[in-house]
């Protein structure tokens, strides 16, 4: 099947141009000017006069049926990779999960079993570790090996994810040998939990409670201790989800004295704000960790997108009903199941809070949605731009048209969205994964199983500033 698209304005990270690509089966083969006229032909023609044709956007944090909470996130991954294609998102790196006393080879087949066959579009794994030991430890080799280079600690969540400094910088260690990379949740969780006990024996049992007890000084404490290890162990490191800018900081720090220090921020921590855990149990709907801040972290977080403190946002896909699910935490909010939908709507939030707010140019929007993602977690040069060889993930992008999010309209399997009623512009029109088109003005016409394991190589983090 060849596909030839006309007349886009080609965004990249650096730089656009109006240009014909023809797609030829699974790869882009061409792009120039006026390729019909030069005597290529195409089974199918694709005007995109006046819209964008940019890499298939990458979310490099995802939770696809994650346990959480006694429950499990909703998403599978045909749902979940189904409603990041609506979204223009055409691969995800979703965190598989070593329970306590297993090995890192059961996480990874379980989650392998969970994709298989059932992806929209293609996917790739990190593997989060909660039992780090000689055996665990001497495992992540051969997960490297298999293109699984990327492994999440957590600093947070006491008994559930939680490992200490020593098993911390033991990982670190390791992947100085092994090319792989630590990925943090960086939360001081243990002072967390003093808090947050304090807060409801204080009578606050509502979400709100939950934003009030994480404070972002403990994000900030956190962020910089791995910061430290890694420097220790000489190692880089990659903070996720970072939400204040007490943890910002530290990351710019580290890296303006020459540490391999790289972090993402999510949509959540640029539009929603600590008000939104306010209203009542409403407030559920909101409840992630790290929690939603004030509002006077978001232009510091945009400050850091603009400068390359924080080199991509991600989403943190982790959605629950707000019935049946959230409401386990009906009278006590450290029994809310953590985190929020949100796939579906991230490039699309970026474009009009970036790009049409006038926060960041069309490029670096690209960037942050793919480029960046690719480069760090090897999968450039085959996704993350438009260019000659490089898998056809494609999305021709309408940069006027509006739209309302809503859970009414979403692909998302999840009962509330976030950002229910907001007005965006910008939204993705056709959709390519690897040369199909898997969404064409609002349909999905894509296929359960055409999604592939992306067997990823680590990035060459040293040359990487
Ligand atoms: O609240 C969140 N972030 N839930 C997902 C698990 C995690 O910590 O990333
Ligand atoms: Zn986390
Ligand atoms: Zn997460």
């Amino acid at each position: 099947m060849r596909t030839l698209i006309t007349n886009g304005t080609i965004v990249n990270a650096d730089g656009s141009t109006t240009a014909d690509v023809l797609i030829d089966g699974e790869t882009i083969a061409v792009i120039g000017a006026d390729l019909a006229r030069a005597g290529l032909t195409a089974d199918e023609t694709i005007d995109a006069t006046g819209r964008y044709v940019i890499p298939g956007a990458i979310d490099v944090h995802t939770h696809m049926e994650l346990p959480f909470g006694g429950t499990f996130a909703k998403d599978t991954f045909e749902t979940g990779t189904r409603a990041a294609a609506f979204g223009g998102t055409t691969t995800i790196v979703d965190f598989a999960v070593q329970g306590k006393g297993q090995s890192l080879r059961q996480g990874l087949d379980a989650w392998h079993a969970k994709a298989e066959g059932n992806a929209v579009a293609d996917y790739g794994f990190h593997m989060i570790m909660s039992d780090v030991n000689d055996a665990t430890l001497a495992e992540m080799d051969g997960l490297v090996a298999e293109g699984v280079p990327d492994f999440k600690l957590f600093t947070a969540y006491p008994g559930v994810f939680y490992s200490d400094d020593g098993a911390i910088f033991r990982a670190m260690q390791r992947t100085t040998r092994n090319g792989g990379l630590i990925m943090i949740h960086a939360e001081n969780g243990m002072a967390i939990d003093v808090v947050a006990e304090q807060t409801v024996a204080a009578g606050t049992t509502d979400p709100i409670g939950h934003g009030l007890a994480r404070k972002a000084v403990f994000e900030g404490e956190a962020t910089s201790r791995v910061i430290r290890l890694a420097e220790a162990a000489g190692s880089p490191v990659y903070i996720v989800h970072l939400s204040a800018r007490e943890a910002l900081d530290e990351v710019r720090a580290a890296r303006d004295r020459g540490t391999k220090a790289f972090a993402e921020t999510c949509p959540q921590y640029l539009f929603l704000s600590l008000d939104d855990l306010g209203n009542g149990f409403e407030g559920a709907k909101y409840v992630c960790s790290p929690p939603l801040r004030t509002k006077d972290n978001w232009d510091e977080l945009w400050a850091g997108l603009i400068r390359d403190d924080l080199q991509l946002v991600a989403t943190d896909h982790c959605p629950f009903d707000f019935e049946g699910q959230k409401d386990l935490g009906r009278g006590d909010f450290r029994k809310v199941p953590n985190g929020l939908p949100g796939v579906e709507d991230r490039v699309d939030l970026l474009h009009d809070g970036g790009v049409v707010a006038g926060r960041i140019t069309r490029e670096r929007w690209v960037e942050i949605i793919s480029s960046a993602p690719a480069r760090l977690f090897g999968m450039a040069p085959h996704k993350g731009s438009v260019a000659v060889g490089a898998d056809a993930d494609l999305v021709i992008y309408d940069p006027n048209r509006r739209r309302t999010i809503s859970a009414a309209a979403h692909h998302m399997d999840v009962d509330y969205s976030c950002y229910e009623g907001r007005e965006v512009q910008g939204a993705s029109d056709v959709v390519f994964s690897r040369g199909s088109v898997i969404v064409r003005d609002g349909a999905f016409t894509g296929r359960k199983g055409h999604g592939r394991f992306l067997k990823r190589a680590p990035a060459d983090y040293a040359r990487m500033a």
